[in-house]
């Protein structure tokens, strides 16, 4: 296994991954509308967008993706796990990754907005809630759980 980051060739395949990881792992948590919205919001071309805005890095096996995490700054937007392989360790492996990065950055916390879906993972992963974040996404609403981490500087 190895984490690399993101290059423009796979923006396709993960696009692929996340809409698929939104639709077998956070739908059960969201209305028709914010599904649609947030599938919307990962099309290939809003992936390839992300470039230059944050720092992107893809978990690979062989050639396969196994999940992905970007982040602003000490800000993780988003860490999606492939749907075939949920709960081997790889969602932890990304976001321990993402935390030495931001660390070195020079940063003493991370900061992120959680689905309803995962907070309970960043909750195991020492994340403590901070208050309700409210955003828009294709004038959908959305309701997410500001958490954060203090991390120990590199
Ligand atoms: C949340 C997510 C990243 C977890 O990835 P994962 O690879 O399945 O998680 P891991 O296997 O690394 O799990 C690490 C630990 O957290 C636990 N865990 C994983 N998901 C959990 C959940 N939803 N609730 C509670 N615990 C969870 C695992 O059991 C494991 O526990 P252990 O250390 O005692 O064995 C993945 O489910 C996902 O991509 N979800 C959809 C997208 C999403 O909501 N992303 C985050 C918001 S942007």
């Amino acid at each position: 296994m190895k984490i690399c980051r993101f290059s423009l060739k796979d923006s396709g395949e993960i696009s692929k991954l996340i809409k698929e990881t939104i639709k077998r792992t956070n739908y059960k948590d969201l209305t028709k509308e914010q599904l649609k919205a947030w599938l919307q919001h990962y099309t290939k071309k809003e992936v390839n967008k992300l470039i230059g805005k944050v720092d992107f890095f893809i978990l690979k096996k062989d050639s396969k993706i196994l999940g992905v995490i970007f982040f602003q700054k000490n800000f993780i937007k988003g860490l999606y796990v492939n749907a075939n392989c949920l709960g081997k360790g790889y969602g932890k492996t990304l976001l321990e990754f993402a935390e030495m990065k931001i660390s070195k950055l020079g940063y003493n916390k991370a900061i992120l907005n959680s689905s309803k879906t995962a907070f309970n993972f960043y909750k195991k992963q020492n994340y403590k809630f901070i208050r309700m974040a409210y955003s828009k996404l294709f004038g959908v609403n959305f309701q997410e759980y500001r958490m954060e981490k203090k991390l120990s500087l590199k």
